[in-house]
């Protein structure tokens, strides 16, 4: 299998990259990735120089590098690339809605001249918005929280997706609808790698409003596995969910209380401060339709995902200090103001 990879050099996207190279000999990847400021060329370092794997510089939104790279005998796409952090989409919404909207049309347009096997589409459990109670199934009216144009460009991106699957186009979509990941190389401003790297450097931890909210945690290597069974056993014009909770939900001040347990760090480091605005309570997915097709389910407990996630970071201090020591310092002082250095 020859893939295309958009967003390769992002979390997921590089640890999906490195479980592909490990668990299927054959098969070769090219990554085409912007290098925005979420991109780190630290993520492939250790992949250069493996002969399946090729980098390529560029942006999902150039027809003309993506209609290049897919003559290129590509049997599948795999398309991670987006603008991700929902606090940066409250603040700046433009650059969500070139990547996550325009970016995934042109791939989809550009897929038209090409045979393709499968396109895979990365999207999130946020475009149904927030659930109260219980959890969503793939038939749920999408309904992502007005005010947060990453879930509302992820839920345009989407619903484009699923209309290509439909004449006259016809090509081989399908959908998977991950929970919030946690695990190795994700970016310190999402809420585990910033609480458990804030921890480490004994600073205050962040907790929005109440933090009682609730995500339905998928470790990363975990939703790496799901979405090669997609691959390779989903259906095409199919969506699935993909999620992580086992036993039950765990809420952001419970999860900030085991890493602060595990690192023997003070609990007086946790700090609540002002809550996000359209701050969605829960999200819960039903994956059961996932299982059912292709033999998948999470291996992960939130505790043992959570130990291993800690143990890379403590393990990885030159990775996560590069970037906080950067561009980040600024965004930092921006989203949480000089009372919480
Ligand atoms: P990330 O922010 O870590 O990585 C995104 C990658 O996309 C970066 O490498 C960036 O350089 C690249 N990129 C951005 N704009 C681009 C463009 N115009 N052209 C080419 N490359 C571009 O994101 P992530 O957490 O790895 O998320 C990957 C995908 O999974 C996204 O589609 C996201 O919506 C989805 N998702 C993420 C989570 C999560 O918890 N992280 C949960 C559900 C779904
Ligand atoms: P985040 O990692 O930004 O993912 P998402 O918003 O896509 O779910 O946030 C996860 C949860 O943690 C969410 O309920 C917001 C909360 N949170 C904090 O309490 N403090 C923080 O500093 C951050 C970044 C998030």
């Amino acid at each position: 299998m020859n893939l295309l990879v958009t967003g390769g050099l992002g979390f997921i996207g590089s640890n999906f990259i490195r479980h592909i190279l490990g668990y299927r000999q054959s098969w070769k990847i090219t990554n085409l990735d912007k290098m925005t400021y979420s991109g780190n060329s630290d993520n492939h370092a250790d992949l250069l120089k493996d002969s399946r794997y090729a980098f390529v510089n560029g942006d999902i939104c150039n027809k003309k590098i993506v209609n290049d790279l897919l003559t290129k005998s590509i049997d599948a796409i795999v398309h991670f690339a987006a603008e991700t952090h929902v606090d940066r989409s409250i603040c700046g919404p433009e650059e969500f809605s070139i990547t996550n909207v325009t970016g995934t049309l042109t791939l989809l347009e550009c897929s038209k001249n090409v045979r393709l096997h499968r396109f895979v589409h990365i999207s999130t459990d946020e475009v149904y918005g927030a659930k109260k109670y219980g959890k969503s199934v793939e038939t749920d009216r999408l309904n992502a929280t007005l005010g947060n144009p990453y879930a509302l460009t992820k839920e345009a991106a989407d619903k484009l997706v699923q209309s290509y699957f439909l004449h006259p186009n016809h090509l081989p979509i399908t959908i998977v609808r991950p929970s919030n990941n946690y695990g190795p190389y994700q970016y310190p401003e999402k809420f585990i790698p910033l609480a458990i790297t804030n921890a480490l450097e004994n600073k205050p931890i962040p907790i929005y409003g109440d933090g009682k909210q609730m995500r339905d945690w998928l470790f990363v290597e975990d939703n790496c596995e799901a979405i090669l069974a997609v691959l390779e056993r989903g259906k095409a014009g199919e969506v699935y969910n993909i999620g992580g909770t086992v036993f039950r939900d765990y809420t952001n001040k419970e999860i900030v209380e085991i890493i602060l347990d595990t690192l023997k760090k003070p609990k007086s480091l946790m700090v609540y401060v002002t809550d996000r605005p359209h701050h969605d309570v829960r999200y819960s997915l039903n994956y059961e339709k996932l299982m059912r097709d292709t033999g998948w389910g999470p291996r992960t407990s939130l505790s043992g995902g959570l130990e291993k996630t800690i143990k890379w970071y403590v393990d990885n201090h030159a990775w996560w200090e590069r970037i906080k020591s950067g561009q980040f310092k600024e965004y930092y002082l921006k989203q949480y103001g000089g009372g919480n250095k």
